[in-house]
């Protein structure tokens, strides 16, 4: 399969300049771009025991000026922005030495910032001088292509993600280390391989399975490779021979997950239950009493819905509100209705509804055929 010209599923070798042209208009729903930093290393930096660190100082990180710098990424972010589809977002990674310049741009371009969130390092290099603190975190910026994109967020994965807490934007995860860093003849094969915890959170947060992410800086690959295992398609562009390599062995081992695995099923939004649905599936009966939980109230269900003492007849909420003398209440939690020997709330009956309701809805019966 081709956006363009250019195939899909694959890690194309060339300059992003030159391949971001051949992509058509609006195709791609999510970009991943971990440009050059433009670290401008002047000497060569060695730990207290004179060994050498291995900086960001390779040839694809220069450029002639910080005007060139500029130019270069307007010129990129541009591109980028023409092949995002009115709702895809962009998700760009930098350090100090670049994301202000790199958010500069984009804002100026038209892209709408929707976070910043920070990669907070639970392992990152020391400040071997001992002359700044130690530079623990990288920045990434999240927007959507314009101000009235219609981005996708699996709000509530993230959530559960996150032990049913709001997920923050600062992420701890440490940097790439151990078995997941790629390494040729013992040394690194790429000096700023990224986590794929974090591309992994970033693509199931925001795109769905069978989405297109594009990665114009694809270097060892971890965007693909994540893009891969989540079921999304990928194209990726890399100037390096040598990343290209590496990149394409590391894909060929990587095995999508199964499809079933991959679906927001917490996302699914329940239909509302109203005290109608209960007495439509029997849960609650016309005629029957309902009760404040000390018994001191007691109102009987009408076959419209409504709930009526002496003369007066409304909904359960209403009804509590009048009763309690408050403005406002919540019937569900208000009424209790008699079982046997125990009163139950009937918040717990619409519970079994909802139960009921989830466990058909998740097995793939269509809806209007479901029976209570
Ligand atoms: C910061 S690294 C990306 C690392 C990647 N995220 C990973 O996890 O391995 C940037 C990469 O962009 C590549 N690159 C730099 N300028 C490029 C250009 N104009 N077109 C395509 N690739 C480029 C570099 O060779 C380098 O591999």
């Amino acid at each position: 399969m081709k956006l363009g010209t250019l195939e899909i599923n694959k890690i194309h070798l060339g300059d992003c300049l030159d391949l971001l042209i051949k992509l058509p208009d609006n195709c791609i729903d999510l970009v991943f771009a971990d440009p050059p930093y433009n670290l401008r290393l002047k000497n060569e930096l060695l730990r207290p025991n004179h060994s050498k660190v291995n900086g960001v100082n390779d040839d694809w990180d220069k450029f002639a000026s910080v005007e060139a710098y500029d130019h270069f990424t307007r010129q990129w972010l541009a591109e980028c922005r023409r092949v995002l589809k009115p709702n895809g977002c962009l998700w760009l990674i930098g350090t100090y030495h670049n994301i202000f310049r790199l958010g500069t741009q984009l804002q100026n371009i038209g892209f709408w910032i929707l976070n910043d969130v920070i990669w907070v390092k639970s392992n990152p290099m020391p400040n071997f001088k001992g002359t700044r603190f130690t530079n623990a975190h990288e920045t990434l910026i999240w927007s959507a292509k314009s101000e009235t994109s219609r981005y996708t967020f699996h709000y509530r994965s993230m959530k559960t993600m996150n032990d049913d807490l709001q997920m923050r934007s600062d992420w701890l995860i440490p940097i790439c280390n151990g078995k997941e860093r790629i390494k040729v003849n013992g040394q690194k094969a790429h000096s700023t391989q990224k986590p794929s915890e974090l591309l992994r959170r970033i693509i199931l947060a925001t795109s769905n399975p069978g989405d297109t992410i594009l990665d114009p800086f694809g270097g060892s690959g971890t965007t693909s490779a994540v893009a891969k295992m989540l079921g999304r398609r990928f194209i990726s562009f890399e100037k390096e021979p040598r990343y290209v390599n590496i990149a394409n062995e590391r894909l060929a081992a990587v095995q999508a997950l199964e499809t079933s695995l991959l679906e927001y099923k917490i996302e699914k939004r329940l239909p509302r239950v109203s005290f109608g649905n209960l007495l439509e599936k029997g849960l609650l009966n016309i005629g029957e009493f309902l009760y404040s939980k000390n018994e001191k109230h007691r109102v009987q269900i009408q076959a419209d819905g409504s709930v009526v003492m002496a003369e007066t007849a409304c909904s359960i909420h209403k009804m509590g509100a009048l009763l309690s003398e408050k403005a406002s209440c919540n019937g569900w939690l208000f009424w209790y209705v008699k079982r046997g020997d125990n009163m139950i709330c009937i918040d717990e009956l619409r519970g079994m509804y909802e139960e009921r309701w989830m466990r058909l809805y998740n097995s793939n019966i269509p809806v209007n055929l479901l029976t209570l």
